[in-house]
């Protein structure tokens, strides 16, 4: 625990479904995915400031920029060679990257997935539970690969990050801006359960009934390298009542402020896309239910916004100094 909420106080990774209340629940529904990455509003306070400053003082030698292909590390952390057991065949892993691909194409990212990791260990490795002080020296440290500018995706069966019962972990990440990290470890590194990536893998999905024909088609692991990238849910700051509804939101001015909707995350496979609710009505704009950055089944979510993207190119640029294409280098705008 102790290993988290020094992060957590840097505003980098918030590693805490615990107290994460959220709005609209129906309980009938026992499924909630969620991610861990959840930040306080001081911690993205802190952050923001950091930014501006690095912003108006921005130096980095122009030789140590990097343009190309995000170089991207795979470990499949499995207990058994079968689908629940969390190992991965290799053509969903090719699908997933795929996606990914396709859905950060706007974004001017692209990602080279250059080497895939088996790593056995049962049952130790049956659950990724990042609150545990052995993770980071026993599995993470060993196995991630390159600098801060490399993607490493670590996958397993269940993931813990403290959560409550009805909120399973199905993904964290961390921030760019983590330049404070007492863990570079995890710098560079997000964590995705293997059941959502597309098709679930072939395995089974272990918080919904076997009668469910939920099927995740990959958005998990867009969701959290949108993080990696630089984004916060688009119902930050943590969002449960009309009263909290704060235009100042995720930072990012064109993804409408908006409380979070279980039911539209219950892995109902009939809910409609089309019908955009209006949460925080006193703000303008309605809830952004395609947005990556939301929790929703995966077919609704199919866009990062303008502002978004803004955002993901300036804060790849300033802390892992990886240049989008298209992108000039930092402007004083907002996004
Ligand atoms: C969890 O879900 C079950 C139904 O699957 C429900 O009976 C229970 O009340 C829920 N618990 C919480 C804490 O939401
Ligand atoms: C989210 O809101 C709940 C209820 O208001 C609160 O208990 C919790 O601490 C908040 N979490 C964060 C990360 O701000
Ligand atoms: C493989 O691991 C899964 C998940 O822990 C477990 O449910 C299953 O029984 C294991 N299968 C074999 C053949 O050991
Ligand atoms: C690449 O994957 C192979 C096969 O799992 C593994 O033996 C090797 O250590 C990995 N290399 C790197 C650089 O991660
Ligand atoms: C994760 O590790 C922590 C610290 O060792 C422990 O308290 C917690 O119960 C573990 N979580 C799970 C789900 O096993
Ligand atoms: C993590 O971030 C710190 C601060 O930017 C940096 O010094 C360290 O090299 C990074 N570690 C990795 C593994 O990228
Ligand atoms: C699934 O969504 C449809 C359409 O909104 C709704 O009619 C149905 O009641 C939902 N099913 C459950 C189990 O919530």
């Amino acid at each position: 625990m102790k290993l988290f909420s020094s992060l957590a106080l840097l505003g980098s990774i918030v590693s805490e479904t615990l107290g994460h209340s959220l709005a609209s629940r129906d309980d009938s529904v026992g499924f909630d995915p969620v991610c861990g990455s959840v930040v306080s509003s001081e911690a993205m306070d802190l952050s923001r400031s950091r930014t501006e400053q690095l912003r108006r003082n921005f130096r980095r030698d122009p030789e140590d920029i990097y343009q190309g292909p995000i170089q991207t590390y795979w470990h499949v952390l499995y207990a058994n060679e079968t689908d629940d057991g969390g190992y991965i065949q290799p053509e969903y892993i090719s699908a997933q990257m795929d996606i990914l691909n396709a859905d950060f194409g706007p974004s001017g990212f692209s990602f080279e997935l250059r080497n895939v990791s088996y790593l056995q260990n049962a049952p130790a490795w049956q659950l990724l539970n990042l609150t545990d002080a052995n993770t980071v020296p026993d599995i993470l440290a060993p196995n991630r690969v390159g600098d801060y500018r490399t993607l490493n995706i670590f996958t397993a069966s269940a993931i813990s990050t403290g959560g409550t019962a009805n909120q399973t972990t199905i993904g964290v990440a961390s921030f760019p801006n983590f330049d404070d990290a007492p863990f570079p470890e995890l710098n560079s590194s997000v964590f995705v359960v293997h059941w959502s990536l597309p098709n679930n893998a072939g395995a089974k999905i272990p918080i919904l009934p076997a009668s469910s024909d939920y099927t995740f088609l990959g958005k998990n692991l867009v969701h959290e390298v949108g993080h990696w990238t630089g984004l916060y849910h688009t119902f930050q700051p943590n969002l449960t009542t009309q009263a909290e509804c704060d235009p100042v939101n995720d930072q990012v001015n064109d993804t409408p402020a908006h409380i979070y909707i279980r039911e539209l995350n219950s892995g109902n496979s009939s809910i409609s896309c089309d019908v955009m609710p209006d949460t925080c009505p006193d703000i303008p704009g309605l809830d952004p239910i395609h947005n990556y950055m939301n929790y929703i089944v995966d077919k609704c979510r199919f866009e990062f916004s303008p502002g978004q993207i803004a955002r993901q190119h300036e804060q790849m640029y300033l802390y892992r100094g990886v240049q989008a294409e298209g992108y000039n280098g930092p402007e004083d705008v907002g996004y």
